[in-house]
C-alpha cells in the first residue's frame, strides 16, 4: 500500500506562532513536500493573535524546518514551498473575528487551484477550541474540510462531551480527526503488524501466557517552557489519557475483522470499555525536584517558568489498570510516565509467567526472569525476546538473552515523523490512527476519579520517580530501570 498524494488543499494552522506548529506541524508539511506527497494545488495559512507579516512567517518557518526537521531544507525543495506559506493574524473569541480569513482563503484558492478544500488544524491551547469551531460554522467553513484538533481533547469528562457536542453541531463525525501522534508513530502501526501479520505471538498473548504489561513513556526532558500549559494539565493529561491509554488500546485489543477505520476503532473501544475505572489506590503521582540529568543540574519543577511555587500539578504518574475480559482478566498493566526521568525511552514489556516446572530451579541453579517481549517505541527502535540460556562451561548456568529486531539496521532508515504520517492522512481522509470520540470520553471517564489534584511524592530529576511508585508493582520490578 503506497501512500497517495491528496486532493488539492489549503492547511490553517491555528496556533501558527506556537510550539507545536515551529518545532512539528512545519517540519511534517514541508517533508511531505519534499517527498512528493502533497499535491501542486497545495497552500498553508498560518492564523494566530501574534501580527507577522507572510514573509516574517516564511522566515520563522524556514528557521523552524532547518533546526526540526528530519532532513534539513533543501533549497530547491524550500523555493517551491515558501510562496505556497502565508498568515493572517485575529483573534478566535468574538463573533465574526474570522471574517477575514475566509478573503484570504479565497485568494490562495484563486492563486493554488486548492479548490474550495481546507483543513483547520487546531493547534492553539485547548482552551480555544470551542470559539475556534464556532467561528468556523459562522464564517460557513466547515463545508467541505476537515477539522484537526489537537490533544488534550477537553479537560475532564465534562468538558471532552461539551468539545464533542460543538464540534458535532458544526461538522460531521466524518470530518473530525482528533490527533494523538503516537498513533501515528512507525513502531506503534508495527504493533499491529507484529500481532497480526505473525501467526506465532497471536496464541501466547493472553492471560495463560502473560503476566503483565508494562507501558512506559519516560521522558528525561523537563516542561521546556510550556509551564503555563503544564500546570492545567500534568502528566495525567498530558500523557497517560491520551498516549498511554491508546497505546495499550493497540496492545490489548482483539483482531479486528478487516483493516479499516472503523473496525479498528471498535475493537479498541471494546478494550477501553472492558476497563474498570481508576481507582485512587492504584495511582501514584509524583513531580520532580531539582537534580541532575547526563551530568548537569536542572531545576525542580516548582523553580520552572510560569509554575506556581507550591504547584501541586503532577509531572510522574504510575498506575495500575486491568482489562477484564477473557483475554486479559487478571493480568496487571501498568502505566508509567514522567518528565526529568532517568532517560528518555518509550516501551512495552510484556512479560510472561515462569515455566510450570522450574526443572533447574529444582536442582539449585539460580534462574534469573521470566521471558520478555520488549517493543521498544522510541529510541532505538525495535523488538527484543529475552530468554534464558546456558552460559557455555561444565557447570550449570543461566542467564538471560536476547533477540534482537533493530528498526535502523533492518530497514536503513529512521522511522518517519508521526505528524508526516498523520497530516497526510487528515487530506486523504482516513482516519484509521485518529480517535474517535467515543473513545476519547472513556478514556476521560476512566481517568476522572484519579484527575483530583492530591499532593505529589517527590522524585529528583534524574531518578525514575517516587520510590513510591515501585511498591505498586512488587513484588516485581519495573522492566524500564
Ligand atoms: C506531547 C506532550 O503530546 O508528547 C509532551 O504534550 C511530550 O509533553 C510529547 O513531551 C512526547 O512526544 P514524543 O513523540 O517525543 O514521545
Amino acid at each position: 500500500m503506497t501512500l497517495a498524494i491528496p486532493d488539492p488543499h489549503v492547511v490553517v494552522i491555528f496556533g501558527a506562532s506556537g510550539d507545536l506548529t515551529g518545532r512539528k506541524l512545519m517540519p511534517a508539511l514541508y517533508n511531505l513536500f519534499a517527498q512528493e506527497l502533497l499535491p501542486d494545488q497545495f497552500a498553508v495559512i498560518g492564523y494566530s493573535r501574534t501580527p507577522l507579516s507572510d514573509e516574517q512567517f516564511r522566515s520563522s518557518s524556514r528557521e523552524n524546518v532547518k533546526e526540526h526537521s528530519r532532513t534539513g531544507v533543501d533549497e530547491r525543495v524550500w523555493e517551491w514551498f515558501e510562496p505556497r506559506l502565508h498568515y493572517v493574524s485575529g483573534e478566535f473569541d468574538s463573533e465574526g473575528a474570522m471574517h477575514h480569513l475566509v478573503e484570504r482563503l479565497d485568494t490562495c484558492d484563486e492563486l493554488f487551484g486548492t479548490e474550495g478544500r481546507r483543513v483547520f488544524y487546531c493547534a492553539t491551547p485547548p482552551q480555544a477550541f470551542v470559539d475556534i469551531v464556532q467561528r468556523l460554522g459562522e464564517e460557513k467553513l466547515h463545508m467541505d474540510s476537515r477539522i484537526v484538533i489537537e490533544k488534550p481533547f477537553g479537560e475532564d469528562l465534562k468538558s471532552a462531551k461539551e468539545l464533542n457536542r460543538t464540534l458535532h453541531e458544526v461538522f460531521n463525525e466524518s470530518q473530525i480527526y482528533r490527533i494523538d501522534h503516537y498513533l501515528g508513530k512507525e513502531t506503534v502501526q508495527n504493533i499491529l503488524v507484529f500481532r497480526f501479520s505473525n501467526g506465532m505471538f497471536e496464541p501466547i498473548w493472553n492471560r495463560r501466557f502473560v503476566r503483565s504489561v508494562e507501558l512506559n513513556v519516560a521522558e528525561d526532558i523537563g516542561i521546556e517552557g510550556r509551564g503555563k500549559f503544564y500546570e492545567s494539565a500534568g502528566a495525567m493529561r498530558d500523557i497517560v489519557q491520551n498516549h498511554l491509554l491508546q497505546l495499550l488500546t493497540v496492545l490489548a485489543m482483539e483482531p479486528p475483522s478487516s483493516f479499516n477505520a472503523e473496525s479498528i476503532r471498535d475493537e479498541k473501544m471494546k478494550v477501553l470499555n472492558a476497563m474498570p475505572v481508576f481507582e485512587a489506590v492504584n495511582v501514584v503521582r509524583g513531580q520532580y525536584t531539582a537534580g541532575e540529568i547526563d551530568g548537569e543540574q536542572v531545576p525542580g519543577y516548582r523553580e520552572e517558568e510560569d509554575v506556581a511555587p507550591d504547584s501541586i500539578t503532577e509531572t510522574f504518574t504510575a498506575m495500575k489498570g486491568s482489562v477484564e475480559n477473557w483475554r486479559w482478566a487478571g493480568v496487571p498493566f501498568y502505566l508509567r510516565t514522567g518528565k526529568r526521568l532517568a532517560r528518555r525511552s518509550t516501551e512495552v514489556t510484556v512479560t510472561f509467567h515462569d515455566a510450570p516446572h522450574m526443572l533447574f530451579e529444582e536442582a539449585g541453579v539460580s534462574v534469573p526472569d521470566a521471558n520478555k517481549i520488549t517493543i521498544r517505541i522510541q529510541p532505538d527502535e525495535g523488538i527484543s525476546l529475552t530468554f534464558d540460556a546456558k552460559v557455555p562451561g561444565p557447570d550449570m548456568q543461566v542467564t538471560p538473552v536476547t533477540m534482537d529486531f533493530d528498526y535502523e539496521d533492518s530497514f536503513m532508515t529512521a522511522p518517519a515523523e508521526a505528524y508526516e504520517r498523520l497530516l497526510h492522512d487528515v487530506m486523504d481522509g482516513d482516519r484509521t490512527l485518529f480517535p474517535r470520540g467515543d473513545e476519547a470520553e472513556r478514556a476521560w471517564q476512566l481517568l476522572d476519579p484519579v484527575l483530583e489534584k492530591t499532593p505529589p511524592h517527590e522524585y529528583a530529576a534524574g531518578t525514575w520517580g517516587p520510590k513510591k511508585a515501585d511498591e505498586l508493582i512488587a513484588p516485581w520490578k519495573w522492566a524500564l530501570r
